[in-house]
């Protein structure tokens, strides 16, 4: 299908609000015009922000994605003990905070299963946004990204509130309009707790005005269950994040036999466009490596996504050497720079919809040579 007919096709795909298997007050969207950037634009999606120079998920990380020309900002979600959402990768948080150098904490430190896996840390389920608020966020990758740690120690971790409400001052100085993309970060494991991701992200986005058809928000998940839920109750596009193996947990914990593989079957892919509106792959399932790790051929993955009518943003597009194919690399060391605009030619000429980059600069400026490329073509 033709770009253009394909994503009106995509995003014309919204849904009727009908309150279903979630709790909390039913909102009627009132109508209004569509203020999502524009529909029809490649888009770059700033990964925990702008992760390559910051800390990944402050606000100083989300500032400069926006200023450095992301369309969205990418928040993972996870829930305090009080039931509110702030953004981190994970619940456990000893590597991204400097909660491990807190005294008074130190008894909170303790061992969970998460999605069939023991993790051994600290838990933000288990600190009240009072106490979370107490901790800086410190850089996950100090080794390879050691310009970042000049930041260490200097930012909060934010709720989702405080991202929706820089999202909207930040629109309103830059004069475009801004998106979150929200994931919820191991929902079947939170809702096994007690702490529900859904309910507060709905309230969130209600608050923020942003719960309803046409506004800038996509929200994504690797598990299923809470995506078909979204689907009954909210107006925003769907992303099905996927991965090049294993299965989303809520299938594992349901004792569902399909795994990723099976979801990007055509039969899965037109499975997943009865709630989703899009999916979000490792870049690896779009151009896989050969055996030495230079880039191969595209996969038919976008072309099956794209004919079950689902856009494709594949995950993470980074400027280090250790995340590009060999080929890409310039120089030895691993956290030098490679040739990360060539990477991102090759993906923007399968046909993806947009890229999850930690590095929204780089984005920009490969997504602008893509069109200018394609428009001299
Ligand atoms: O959500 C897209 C991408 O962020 C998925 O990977 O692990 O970085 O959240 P992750
Ligand atoms: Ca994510």
């Amino acid at each position: 299908m033709p770009r253009t007919h394909r994503r009106t096709a995509v995003l014309a795909a919204a849904v009727v609000a009908v309150p279903l298997l979630l709790t909390g007050p039913a909102t009627a969207a009132p109508p209004q015009e569509p203020d999502r950037p524009d529909a029809e634009e490649l888009l770059v999606i700033g990964h925990r922000g702008a992760a390559g120079y910051r800390p990944e998920h402050t606000l100083a990380s989300y500032e400069l994605a926006a200023r450095m020309g992301a369309d969205y900002l990418e928040p993972d979600v996870v829930s305090t003990a009080d039931g509110v959402l702030v953004t981190r990768h994970e619940n456990e948080i000893s590597g991204t905070t400097d909660v491990a150098r807190h005294p008074e904490f130190a008894d909170r430190r303790t061992t969970e299963v998460v999605d069939g896996v023991e993790v051994t840390g600290w838990f933000t389920e288990d600190f009240t946004l009072a106490e979370l608020e107490t901790l800086r966020a410190v850089e996950r990758l100090p080794e390879a990204r050691e310009e970042n740690t000049l930041y260490d120690g200097l930012y909060r971790v934010p709720t989702l509130d405080e991202v929706l409400e820089l999202r909207e001052e930040l629109s309103r100085e830059l004069g475009r309009e801004i998106g979150v993309y929200v994931e919820t970060k191991h929902p079947t494991y939170f809702d096994g707790i007690g702490l529900s991701l859904e309910e507060p992200l709905l309230a969130d986005l209600d608050e923020a005005g942003l719960d309803h058809e046409g506004a800038p928000v996509f929200l994504q998940s690797f598990e299923t269950t809470n995506l078909r839920q979204l689907d009954e109750v909210v107006d925003v596009p769907l992303v099905q994040l996927v991965s090049p193996t294993g299965a989303p947990y809520d299938l594992v914990a349901a004792g569902d036999p399909r795994n990723y593989a099976d979801l990007v079957s055509p039969e899965g892919l037109a499975e997943v466009a009865a709630y989703a509106d899009g999916i979000g792959p490792d870049k690896n399932m779009v151009i896989p490596r050969e055996a030495d790790d230079t880039l191969g051929e595209p996969t038919s993955l976008v072309d099956d996504a794209h004919d079950a009518g689902l856009v494709v943003h594949p995950y993470t597009f980074r400027n280090e050497n250790t995340f590009l194919p060999a080929d890409l690399r310039e120089g030895a060391a691993p956290d030098d720079y490679g040739r990360a605009i060539d990477e991102q030619l090759a993906f923007w000429a399968t046909g993806i919809d947009g890229v999850f980059t930690d590095n929204p600069d780089t984005g920009v400026v490969s997504r602008e040579l893509f069109e200018d490329e394609e428009a001299a073509a």
